[in-house]
């Protein structure tokens, strides 16, 4: 099962940088009430934990930034699009490889 696979340990919030906060900050607003930064199970769409640190998102697509932006802008399927500025999308990218 997804959710009982060992993932390797997000990066604990006294460690984050100054940026890594501005993106958790981003995530608390635009992206937490549909998905879980702490596990992989469902919530609205797929927990994102180790979400860079995968091989493959659940689309099967690869975490990388270039695919990360195009899913947070544009959205995908169910996934409404998040309009965000680049100062707030590169900050959400850092936090998110922190999870
Ligand atoms: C209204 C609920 C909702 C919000 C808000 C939302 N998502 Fe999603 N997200 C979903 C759903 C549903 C899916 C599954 C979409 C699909 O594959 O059809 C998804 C899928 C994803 C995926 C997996 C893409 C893939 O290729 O498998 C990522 C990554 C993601 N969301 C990141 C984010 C981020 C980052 C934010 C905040 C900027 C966010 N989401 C905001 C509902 C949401």
């Amino acid at each position: 099962m997804a959710g009982c696979r060992s993932l390797p340990p997000s990066k604990p919030a006294s460690e984050w940088t100054a940026e890594e906060a501005r993106g958790a900050q981003v995530y608390q607003a635009k992206c937490a009430r549909c998905h879980y930064p702490t596990n992989t199970s469902s919530l609205h769409g797929p927990g994102l934990q180790a979400l860079t640190k995968l091989k493959a998102m659940p689309s099967g697509a690869p975490p990388t930034d270039e695919r990360l932006t195009v899913v947070t802008l544009r959205g995908r399927g169910m996934m409404p699009a998040t309009p965000l500025d680049d100062a707030q999308m590169s900050d959400l990218l850092a936090y998110l490889h922190t999870l």
